[in-house]
């Protein structure tokens, strides 16, 4: 049995392997309808979520599975004083894969010491967000038609953003990419990111907080909301709130294949004009969201021996 912590839990190979899998389910939706019959997929979601507690849900109904679950720690015995490692115990009586969003940093891997089936982080304070990761890696194969030969731009708060940092870790592992951090200095990656993972690669890249001179040279840019809720305080929020925000007018540089990303929930950072731009691809990332949550339950299921 496996477990999905991170991304680097995966080997590139068995990412090209969802992705093959996420591919072959666009392609062909019906052949894979009941392959989940009479399997449950928990969801236990201790944070808020649209996209990945949905998409995780529509991925298990459109593979057969049933769901259930929680979507506020105020509806589970959490706030009665239960602990993770109890709560997850339970649920792994009743599911067969759990889904599961936390606030505190590790506590998907606490529940793995816990859990009798497989456990996906579904988000993990600031620190980790695999699932984003590949259905952002889905979407730039998709639009890209290759994972490796790619200027990638992230933008935003990438000192707080899960997301930004599980797409570092997994970027590191391809050949000839070159990051491109626009963030104010406050909001720039962590230490253990540039330590662990850039300069322990070898990869490229540069700081800067000047998104219109580094657009011509973008391939990919990943928008980023800053993460109002890890802020100390509501003044610091402020202060970095309005710090990037893409419109039509700085994206007239930018390449004509660029692929405009970024995880949503949008707050201003992307102005709703850019939408109907036909390199604005965000929606389609959410979309892409559920076709590789159907190949990760179904690949977990299988390694697991419950499938
Ligand atoms: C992201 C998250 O939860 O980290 N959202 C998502 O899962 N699509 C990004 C965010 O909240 O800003």
């Amino acid at each position: 049995m496996r477990h999905l912590l991170d991304t680097t839990d995966l080997t590139v190979e068995e990412i090209d392997e969802l992705i093959a899998l996420a591919m072959d389910i666009i392609a062909d939706k019906q052949k894979y309808a009941h392959i989940c019959d009479g399997k449950k997929l928990a969801t236990l979601f201790f944070e808020p979520s649209t996209r990945t507690r949905l998409s995780f849900e529509a991925a298990m109904m459109e593979l057969g599975g049933n769901v259930l679950g929680f979507s506020d720690a105020s509806c589970s015995s959490a706030s009665k004083g239960e602990t993770v490692g109890d709560t997850i115990k339970i649920v792994s009586c009743y599911a067969d894969i759990i889904a599961m969003r936390h606030p505190i940093e590790g506590a998907p891997r606490v529940a793995t010491y816990k859990s009798d089936v497989p456990v996906i982080n579904a988000g993990d304070g600031g620190h980790s967000h695999p699932t984003q990761t590949m259905a952002d890696l889905l979407t730039i194969f998709r639009e890209k038609g290759r994972l490796k030969d790619l200027t990638i731009g992230l933008c935003g708060d990438l000192k707080f953003g899960r997301t930004v940092h599980s797409l570092i870790k997994a970027m590191c592992r391809y050949s000839n990419i070159k990051f491109v951090l626009i963030a104010p200095k406050e909001l720039s990656v962590p230490d253990y990111i540039k330590t662990d993972y850039l300069e322990e690669k070898g990869m490229e890249y540069i700081e800067t907080e000047n998104m219109e001179e580094v657009m011509p040279q973008l391939d990919v840019l990943y928008m980023t909301r800053i993460q109002r809720e890890r802020f100390f305080s509501e003044d610091e929020y402020l202060k970095h709130k309005d710090a990037f925000i893409l419109d039509t007018d700085k994206l007239k540089t930018a390449k004509a294949d660029l692929t405009i990303m970024h995880p949503l929930p949008r707050v201003n950072e992307i102005t709703t004009d850019v939408d109907d731009d036909s390199r604005a691809k965000y929606f389609e990332q959410a979309l892409n969201g559920k076709y590789i949550r159907m190949a990760l339950i179904i690949t977990l299921l299988k390694w697991g021996g419950a499938l």
